[in-house]
């Protein structure tokens, strides 16, 4: 990785100082400046650490300018047309794709695992009618230290905390929904995929049983695929820092969940909706909403546009664009809000101001007509993503546990309040 004939030198305050580059496994090039502060007294000022690389990591590519992205080195185009998601997840946590022997051994742990404790039902009766889904999901995964023993750093016992906790975010998401409707509470089936048993848990009932549609489950499988890494984003990077305070599993995740709600992260799926309804309700004029994402002075961003790392379309959204619309053709659906979508993104798309920003629809310009499609409630947009994106968050931490060089993480700043002042006694302040 560290070439010693390669470096970068700093020449400040009349001397040089010379700091090694650093290579990863695709070229891809950074300065290793671990020694800077010690050597230089100096620090870097990076808001928002958009040229910050926070840890070397052999678990996804993303290539942002090219529009690649990959885990464990297979193109995500590959795992999305033939891995099932527990394949992915395990090829994420683990390091490679799982034997037959190794599938079914995982499979039979997720139904095994599935059941909560009786006691955390009545935590979701407690929590007031509009409570957010993703504040009770991140609520009740950071309690889950509390029914569950404490991970011993053993592998074999952080492997069954890692599949209880795979297994367990499917359980509490589907509970959410039932007891937030009054049903009764579904437990998975042994003989359904992942991602079949979690439209299995939200959507049947006694009263009337749910029809799995492979389309459906065809859709999810390729939803959650296509979420479950993306190296080192806003979610991704809480769960190793809080991770890095040597917290459990559990509340590392919990953070990432909390992160993930943002509206310009995770959340984006739902405000994208609330924007396409808006638009809808106002006569459908999608211009004025452009106009208004262009205007500096207005805070409004065209929701489901734009990424940190992608510079051209988001590889993940032209799969599911694809994968959307062929979704609402076998439901024999139409949906105005795709119309709008499909007119909202050529409108921005031919844009000067988008052009020259290099803004396009990210994944969750779509994923939210989907999950409409499939009877997702719209609050539960973020939720879905969560449990998509466990297995990244999983094997992020993972990486960081065993890493020998693992240190607490903690950014620093440059000052620029005031200098020492003395402290004015109460009656003397105006
Ligand atoms: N609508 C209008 N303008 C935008 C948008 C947008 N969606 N996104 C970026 N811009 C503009 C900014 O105003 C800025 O313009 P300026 O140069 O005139 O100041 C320029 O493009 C660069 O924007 P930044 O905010 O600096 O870009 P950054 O990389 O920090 O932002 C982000 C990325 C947060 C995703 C942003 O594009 C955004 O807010 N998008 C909408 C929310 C969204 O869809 N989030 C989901 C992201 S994908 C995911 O998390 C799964």
């Amino acid at each position: 990785m560290e070439n010693p004939h390669d470096t970068i030198q700093l020449s400040c305050k009349g001397r040089c100082f010379d700091f090694p580059l650093v290579e990863g496994s695709e070229g891809e090039q950074a300065i290793d400046i671990k020694t800077l502060r010690a050597r230089t007294g100096l620090i870097t000022l990076d808001p928002g650490y958009a040229n910050t690389g926070s840890c070397t990591s052999s678990i996804t590519f993303m290539d942002g300018e090219r529009g690649i992205l990959r885990y464990r080195g297979i193109p995500i185009q590959e795992l999305a047309q033939q891995a099932s998601f527990k394949e992915t997840a395990f090829l994420l946590i683990h390091g490679s794709l799982p034997t037959r022997d190794e599938l079914t051994q995982f499979s039979e742990q997720l139904t095994d695992y599935s059941p909560v404790h009786e006691n955390m039902r009545l935590f979701f009766q407690n929590f007031p009618p509009n409570a957010h889904p993703m504040g009770i999901l991140s609520s009740m995964v950071n309690s889950l230290r509390s029914f569950y023993p404490e991970i011993a750093n053993e592998d074999e016992e952080i492997k069954v905390t890692v599949t209880r906790l795979i297994s367990k975010i499917r359980t509490l998401a589907a509970m959410s929904y039932k007891i937030s409707m009054g049903y009764q509470v579904i437990y998975p089936r042994p003989d359904l995929s992942y991602c079949a048993n979690f439209l299995h848990m939200m959507f049947d009932s006694t009263v009337r049983p749910y029809e799995l549609k492979e389309e459906v489950v065809h859709a999810l499988r390729v939803i959650w695929i296509l979420h479950a890494d993306h190296e080192q984003n806003c979610s991704t990077s809480a769960v190793r820092l809080v991770g890095s305070a040597r917290v459990n599993l559990y509340a590392a995740i919990s953070s990432g969940i909390t992160a993930l709600w943002g509206p310009l992260h995770g959340g984006a799926n739902q405000a994208v909706i609330e924007m396409l309804e808006a638009i809808r309700k106002g006569g459908g004029d999608c211009r004025s909403f452009v106009e208004r994402a262009k205007n500096p002075n207005d805070s409004f961003r065209l929701m489901g546009f734009g990424h940190r790392v992608y510079k051209t379309y988001d590889p993940r959204a032209v799969i599911m664009k694809e994968v959307c619309h062929k979704l609402l053709g076998a439901l024999g659906r139409s949906d105005a809000l795709l119309d709008i979508a499909r007119e909202l993104e050529a409108t921005a798309l031919e844009d000067e101001y988008f052009i020259s920003r290099n803004l396009y629809p990210n994944i969750d310009f779509y994923t939210g007509i989907a999950f409409r499609a499939m009877g997702i409630p719209t609050n539960m947009f973020p939720v879905m993503f969560a449990i998509g994106r466990l297995p990244g968050w999983i094997a992020q931490w993972l990486e960081s546990i065993r890493d020998p060089h693992w240190k607490l993480s903690r950014p620093r700043q440059i000052y620029t309040g005031p200098k020492e002042t003395a402290y004015t006694p109460i009656d003397q302040r105006v």
